[in-house]
């Protein structure tokens, strides 16, 4: 297996049913990424220790995500010069609107590129580190041009069919 480029954490095991679509939305690209479980609150060593050697470990993008209160991004991007996405995911009372504005509210100088919250999210930040990684790999760069235009054929599609429909 060759060395993943990407890494995907995550704050629990509950958080995996979201977080299984951003790997498979990976491998769809034939991205083999490294997963693992980590918790800025839970096991904050494991974060920094993850965090601070992922550079050196060759790793050109990081995908964190949690719930709640998510400093799992935060945390991930204060101990590493690598791109983080930040995941917010649905949990609790507050249904990822609090992770919402953890993960975005980052203060000056500790950049987080924040998608959207839960399986949009989970999927974009799969497609964003595929198109960071790609400004280095052209194949994989020309996976991704092949995707947008499959997406847009497929709005095409609906669209010819709807005014089919309209017009008889
Ligand atoms: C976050 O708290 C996790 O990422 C998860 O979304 C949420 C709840 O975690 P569990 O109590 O299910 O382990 O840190």
């Amino acid at each position: 297996m060759s060395q993943p480029r990407i890494a995907i954490v995550f704050g629990s095991d509950s958080d995996w049913p979201v977080m299984e679509k951003c790997v498979k939305q990976l491998k769809a690209f034939d991205e083999e990424p490294f997963i693992e479980i980590m918790s800025a609150h839970r096991n904050p060593e494991r974060v920094q220790a993850f965090a601070s050697g992922a550079e050196k470990a060759g790793l050109d993008v990081i995908i964190a995500a949690a719930g709640m209160s998510n400093a799992l991004a935060g945390s991930v991007a204060a101990h590493t010069p690598l791109p983080v996405i930040g995941i917010p995911l649905v949990s609790g009372s507050l249904q990822g609107f609090d992770a919402l504005l953890s993960t975005v509210q980052m203060p000056p100088g500790i950049p987080v590129a924040t998608v959207s919250v839960g399986d949009a999210g989970a999927k974009n930040a799969a497609l964003l580190a595929v198109q960071i990684v790609g400004r280095k790999d052209e194949k994989l760069a020309a996976r991704f041009r092949e995707f947008k235009a499959d997406q847009a054929a497929a709005v095409e599609a609906k669209n010819a069919k709807l005014q089919k429909k309209l017009s008889s």
